[in-house]
């Protein structure tokens, strides 16, 4: 018997069912905010990661699913920014768009060790603004981000927000950061060593508790931030409060990912355990030029799906059926054909319907109706079709009376429930 990859997951009824309703609301808000859809594929060139994300960042020392192919090498995707970038430079959106406002919904890979809320299949639903540097487009995307976790009725979570400041202030940063910390390294943990030479700024979120107490002691603040930086950051704050969005500013938020410049956020949910970042994002305003396009500012954010469904909130997380069941109980060979006609009629109205096509009793297709939640069972028999007439029970009242076959029916179309 074959089994699953370590770190992916079958998702199947009633979970996916979650699932569907998460992917639905996000999709709803996201049109309310005028974002539009983007597809990448799942596969990319390698090189393009290496660019983006940085050389020595965890994702691309550690964590690529790398597919050789005679001279080629492609990765399974990581994350969802980098070809967004592809994407839009490939269909040469910065000359006929100029500002593209994305989503995306779908599978990325990381070679990890699984554990909770960790897998190496895992969902981003996420959101990049490509084509502007002003400070109002991260508000709309740190708020947007918190109202789709409010969308999925997902609470005790806390918006952290920091910035790294332009390119030159980010490099302050690390001559800051590797002079206050160089003469430290035997106080660093093995791997914050090898970060000193390499990836001092990843020190500041190294989880190792002498490797905190360090970094804290260098009480960091913004003294590395350029004027235009720090005006940037002030109504990035100032806007997030016009838009009641509660944050907290952390000068010590980092991100495992190179391409970050000026605003970076991450948000946590205290129900999660180790693994607590449901979501985070922030600037790169160099990626597009560093992947051979214009000097175009960006901005965007992903969630992680997964970490999502465990944040939700019990009485969200039982999921919803698709809408209402019509379970069509058939009893001799002309009541099958007799369904499977009626059914034909009621599914082109999107009436949700199961026929019963297997020679089964009476009673145990009752059973089955009843275990798929049917809300009604129209019951035709041979005999009864003769009259053209069939049984209409209401599985919710246990009502049972006799019903035309000719309709109409008291059942609703799927398109006029509520999601
Ligand atoms: P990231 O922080 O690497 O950022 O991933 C975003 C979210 O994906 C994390 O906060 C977490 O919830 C989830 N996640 C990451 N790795 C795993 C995993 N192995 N298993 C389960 N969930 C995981 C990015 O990927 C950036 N592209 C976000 C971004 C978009 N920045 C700007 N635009």
């Amino acid at each position: 018997m074959f089994k699953r990859v370590a770190g992916t997951k079958d998702i199947l009824p009633p979970e996916v069912f979650q699932w569907q309703e998460i992917e639905a609301r996000a999709r709803r808000l996201f049109a309310a905010y005028a974002y539009e859809e983007l597809r990448t594929p799942l596969i990319e060139e390698l090189g393009l990661y290496h660019r983006s994300l940085g050389e020595f960042t965890e994702i691309v020392q550690k964590q690529m699913f790398v597919i050789h192919n005679k001279e080629e090498s492609y990765v399974l995707r990581p994350e969802g920014t980098a070809s967004a970038v592809r994407a839009y430079l490939e269909h040469s959106l910065d000359k006929t768009e100029g500002l593209v406002k994305f989503y995306y919904l779908g599978p990325m890979f990381r070679l990890e060790r699984p554990q909770k809320g960790r897998l190496r299949q895992f969902h981003h639903i996420g959101a990049e603004v490509i084509g502007s540097a002003e400070p109002e487009v991260d508000v709309e995307v740190v708020s947007l981000a918190g109202r789709l976790l409010s969308s999925f009725g997902i609470s005790g979570y806390q918006i952290q927000l920091n910035t790294l400041g332009c390119p030159r202030d980010k490099k302050k940063l690390l001559g800051l950061l590797y002079e206050a910390l160089k003469g430290q390294a035997a106080a660093l943990c093995q791997e914050c060593r090898q970060r000193l030479a390499h990836n001092v700024l990843r020190i500041l979120d190294c989880k190792n508790e002498k490797c905190q107490a360090l970094v804290r002691s260098l009480g960091l603040a913004h003294g590395h931030l350029c004027q235009e930086c720090l005006r940037h950051f002030a109504t990035v704050k100032k806007g997030l409060e016009a838009l009641s969005v509660s944050y907290e500013v952390n000068p010590y938020l980092v991100r495992g990912l190179d391409y970050y410049t000026r605003t970076v956020f991450e948000i946590k949910h205290c129900g999660l355990g180790a693994q607590d970042a449901i979501g985070a994002g922030g600037r790169y305003d160099n990626l597009v030029k560093e992947l051979g396009g214009p000097d175009c500012a960006a901005m965007g954010f992903a969630f992680g799906v997964e970490r999502l469904l465990l944040a939700l909130p019990r009485e969200e997380a039982q999921g919803k059926k698709a809408g209402e069941l019509v379970y069509m109980v058939s009893l001799g060979e002309e009541a099958k054909l007799k369904c499977l006609q009626l059914a034909d009629v009621l599914r082109r109205q999107f009436v949700r319907v199961a026929v019963n096509l297997e020679p089964k009793s009476l009673k145990s297709q009752m059973r089955k109706a009843n275990d798929m939640g049917a809300r009604y069972a129209l019951i035709v028999g041979d005999d009864e079709l003769k009259q053209g007439v069939a049984l209409l029970k209401d599985m919710s009242t246990g009502e049972q009376k006799p019903f035309p076959l000719s309709g109409p029916f008291p059942f609703l179309p799927l398109e006029q429930k509520k999601i």
